[in-house]
Formats: structure tokens, C-alpha cells, sequence
């Protein structure tokens, strides 16, 4: 069966963005930014005089800009820092973001980089990711060129050059990872199906230095991964398994597996959702899959030691004549059996086949990422992600993480109280608990399948979208998780 299909063509967005350092900036720098900390009189990098921009009443606070024009030459933007005591590398990542935002219309920007305790390379890569960051547009218009970021340098002394040129093109990394993640989960259900993800994954794998490894609909059905075969039941659309290994150079520090729930389009199966607002983002059901396979394309360029798998579980989840019923019961990977109470908690059930899968190899630790329930957004909201484990070493590595790149989570409890509500008549378990602590539950029905492996799971339902732009976010997907994963791969030791 085909269509003609109305879609545009699925191409990447691709952008050049130059990073560097230097004494100075560059000729044709559009603007400079200057963070101006609180208390602070004048700026002795630029010599400007800050008595005028106090009677103007600016006081030097994060988020506060203001843009200085002259007829000719560079114009200077005043960026409050705040305390100056305070600063970290996530308020720097915010104050490059607002230096961005303060003069849209410039694409060549450049920024005195503070001097702080922190280290000079972080300092550097903070900003990039910032202000490269809050640029980042993703249309598929007939509307002309984006307004993106065509350069960013970073202004330091002498002697700070070179870390500052390493910690910025530390953070263009970091940046590619996250916009890579943004771009796929923006992108409609209809253009990006399971097996166009393959194919990025195929293209941009090999590129990155990793293995890529597809599992199309008859490797999953060798492989028994009746999760992810139930849910594509009512698809047009074949699934995928997407399959990423990096190899470090030189013996390994340790393994970790990256699990990804991969929805290409949430429409619930035959528990159809609703046709509000909400259900228009399900295209992004995909993020945790996006934010691992932007994770893992940045590993060697950063210099990762551990060694990464990671499983992308793709299918859209989709009502029709084939779908899966209410009451329907799969045999998973690894032969457990589940009742499918709800087709719309099919995000738990692509994830086990693959939970199982990691634990079949020789793993230290198994970390999974996934737009998994509305409960995890109600409960925490749009700012913080939801974890849950069975490990609290692994626990501390993914807070530590979340905490250094400014993606926060929170812990909540994995209650197993409450693993009773999975308990099915029928089968070994139900895929859905009762109507409270949803979150929980569906981390209980995760674990099922970890093989008491140490596990962590990362509820990103609420933060994997902005309804606004708001600091290096922009309205729609956010990439959370991106960054945080890359941090932990990065930093990552055996539990
Ligand atoms: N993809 C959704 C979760 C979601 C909801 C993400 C809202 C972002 C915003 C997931 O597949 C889902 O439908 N979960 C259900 C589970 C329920 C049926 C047990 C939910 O949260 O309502
Ligand atoms: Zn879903
Ligand atoms: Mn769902």
C-alpha cells in the first residue's frame, strides 16, 4: 500500500556555526556582550562608564541586557551577572543566552568571557552552549533564511586562549548533540517514521564512530520483542530497533546501556487521545530516543572512556484494523507475558524488550530515557525531569550530571508498594497501575524487566517540550537529556 504523500522531504537542517578565542574580536563582529556584575562601576575590558547605564536602570541582574549602538563599529551589549559570587557554569550558560536574545538581528557575536573560579574550558563551553542554544530555529517554511548563529568568540586574556578555544569547540560538540536531538523530535510524525530514523542513525552513526546496527520487523520477530511488535500492530509504518555501540579507545572504564523510548507519533492505539493541543506535540514522543542518539554522536569527539550501547525503540503507536486491542495479551523479550489494559502506556512496553536485551550483555549500569507518562509532568512540571532506580550509586551519577549540565531531575520513590496494581489475572503483569502515582508504576512495570541490573530511568514527559522561549530554550522540543546523558557517559564509572 502507498500514498502519495503530502509531506515535505525529511532533510536535516544543516548550520555552520564558527566557535573561536581571542584577545580580541574579530573585524566583523555584529555585537559584543559584556557581563557587568553586580556593584561593579565601570567594565575594564571595555572601558565603558556604568553610572549611565544606571541612571538608564540597569542594576547589573541575570536576564537584565542593555544594548549600547554607535554609528559605526560593533554594538555593546551590558549583560547583568548578578552576585558575582554565584556564578556557576549554568548561570553563565543563561547569561550567554540573554546576550543572544538582546540583538536577534545579529548573527556574528562575541562575549568578554568573566573571569571566575571556574575552569576556563567549562566557562568557555557554558557560553557556546548558551548562546548557540537560544538560537536555535527549526522551520519548515517558504519564509527566507533562519536567524540563527553564524559565529560566537569568545574575548579572554592572553594567556586564557588556548583553554578557551578548547572549551568552546567542547561546547559546539555539546551543542550539535542537543540541536540533532531538537531537529528529530521537531520534526512531524509523518516525515520522520521509525525507519527514516534508521536511516539518520545508519548515516550519522559510522560518521560519529559508532556501530549501527538495524533491527527491522523480522529481526524483532526473531528476536521475540513482542513489546515493540504489539505497538506497531496498528501501524502503516514498519518499527525499528535501532542499535548504537562506541568503543573507547583502549580498555573501557566501564559499560553503560542507553535505553530510548522512540514514539514516532503517540495517537494512543486504539485508547485514541484526545485532539487538543497536548496530543499536536506527540510527534516529540521520540525524545528520549533523539536525546540518546545525540548523546552518542558527540562520545568520541569528547573523548569517552567508558563504553555506550544504546537502543532506540521505534514505531508510532496508531489505531487501526491491525492494532493492538484493550485486553490483548504480547509475550515480551524474555518471554514474560502482559496484559495490555491501556494501548496508550505503550512507551513501557517498547522500552522492555530492550531493558531485557541490555541485561542479556555484560553491563555495569542501564539508564533509560522516555516521554513516559503525563503523571511525571503534573507531578513535577516542565522544568525538572523525573528518576527513578534501583541503584543509588547510579542514582547519584545521573543527579551529579543532570546537576552539572543544568537539566535538573528529581528522585521519586520506586515504591513497591504499589507493584501490586500490576499484578493481572491472566498474565505475569498488567501494563498499566491504577489512576495514582503513575510515574511510579510504570518505573515498577521497567523494572520488571532490569534483571536487578543497576537501573535509573528518566521521566522526561514534561520537560522534552517549552511552550516558550525562555533563557537557551525556544518553543517546542528542548533536547533535554541530551546533555545530560553525554555528562554521564563522559563522567561515567561502574556502579
Ligand atoms: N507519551 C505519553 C506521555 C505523555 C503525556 C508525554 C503528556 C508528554 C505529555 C504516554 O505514552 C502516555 O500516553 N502515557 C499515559 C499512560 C497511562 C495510559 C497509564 C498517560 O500518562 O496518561
Ligand atoms: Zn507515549
Ligand atoms: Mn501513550
Amino acid at each position: 500500500m502507498t500514498h502519495a504523500a503530502p509531506y515535505p522531504p525529511f532533510v536535516l537542517p544543516q548550520r555552520a556555526l564558527r566557535v573561536g578565542a581571542a584577545a580580541a574580536a574579530p573585524e566583523d563582529v555584529g555585537a559584543i556582550g559584556h557581563i557587568v556584575f553586580a556593584g561593579q562601576t565601570l567594565d575594564p575590558l571595555s572601558g565603558l562608564s556604568l553610572d549611565r547605564a544606571a541612571a538608564l536602570g540597569f542594576k547589573a541582574q541575570p536576564g537584565e541586557t542593555l544594548v549600547l549602538t554607535s554609528a559605526e563599529g560593533p554594538v555593546n551589549v551590558l549583560i547583568g551577572g548578578g552576585d558575582p559570587g554565584a556564578v556557576t557554569t549554568a548561570v553563565l550558560r543563561d547569561l550567554a543566552s540573554y546576550l543572544a536574545r538582546a540583538v536577534p538581528g545579529l548573527d556574528r557575536l562575541a562575549l568578554v568571557l568573566p573571569r571566575t573560579e571556574l575552569p576556563i574550558g567549562d566557562a568557555a563551553a557554558a557560553v557556546v552552549e548558551g548562546a548557540a542554544l537560544a538560537r536555535y530555529v527549526y522551520r519548515i517554511g517558504t519564509d527566507g533564511p533562519e536567524a540563527t548563529l553564524a559565529s560566537f568568540d569568545l574575548i579572554v586574556s592572553d594567556e586564557a586562549v588556548s583553554d578557551a578555544a578548547t572549551g568552546a569547540t567542547r561546547g559546539l560538540e555539546v551543542v550539535k548533540a542537543a540541536k540533532l536531538a531538537r531537529d528529530l523530535a521537531g520534526t512531524p510524525g509523518g516525515i520522520l517514521t521509525a525507519m527514516k530514523l534508521a536511516g539518520v542513525a545508519s548515516e550519522l552513526g559510522p560518521q560519529a564512530g559508532l556501530e549501527v546496527e538495524i533491527f527491522d520487523e523480522p529481526a524483532l520477530v526473531e528476536l521475540g520483542c513482542g513489546g515493540l511488535l504489539g505497538i506497531n500492530l496498528g501501524s502503516a509504518e514498519p518499527p525499528a530497533m535501532i542499535k548504537l555501540v562506541y568503543r573507547p579507545d583502549g580498555e573501557p572504564t566501564g559499560r553503560l546501556t542507553l535505553v530510548g523510548k522512540g514514539i514516532m507519533y503517540d495517537a494512543g492505539g486504539l485508547a485514541l487521545k484526545p485532539g487538543d493541543e497536548i496530543h499536536a506535540t506527540m510527534k516529540n514522543d521520540m525524545s528520549g530516543a533523539a536525546a540518546i542518539l545525540g548523546a552518542m554522536t558527540a562520545l568520541r569527539a569528547l573523548g569517552c572512556r567508558a563504553q555506550v550501547t544504546g537502543y532506540l525503540m521505534c514505531t508510532d503507536n496508531m489505531p487501526s484494523g491491525s492494532a493492538l486491542r484493550l485486553g490483548d495479551i504480547v509475550v515480551m523479550r524474555g518471554g514474560k507475558t502482559v496484559e495490555v489494559i491501556n494501548t496508550d502506556a505503550e512507551g513501557r512496553m517498547v522500552m522492555a524488550d530492550a531493558l531485557v536485551l541490555a541485561t542479556e550483555e555484560p553491563v555495569d549500569a542501564i539508564v533509560d530515557i522516555a516521554t513516559l507518562t503525563g503523571a511525571a509532568m503534573r507531578t513535577l512540571g516542565t522544568e525538572i525531569a523525573a528518576v527513578l532506580g534501583n541503584n543509588d550509586a547510579l542514582l547519584d551519577q545521573v543527579k551529579a550530571a543532570a546537576e552539572r549540565v543544568d537539566e535538573p531531575v528529581w528522585e521519586l520513590p520506586l515504591a513497591r508498594r504499589y507493584r501490586p496494581e500490576l499484578n493481572s489475572p491472566i498474565a505475569d503483569l498488567r501494563n498499566m497501575g491504577g489512576v495514582n502515582a503513575g510515574s511510579i508504576t510504570a518505573a515498577l512495570f521497567l523494572e520488571e524487566f532490569v534483571a536487578g541490573k543497576p537501573w535509573v530511568h528518566i521521566d522526561i514527559a514534561g520537560t522534552a517540550q517549552s511552550g516558550a522561549a525562555r533563557k537557551w530554550l525556544n518553543h517546542g522540543p528542548t533536547g533535554f537529556g541530551t546533555r545530560l546523558l553525554l555528562d554521564l557517559a563522559l563522567n561515567f564509572s561502574a556502579a
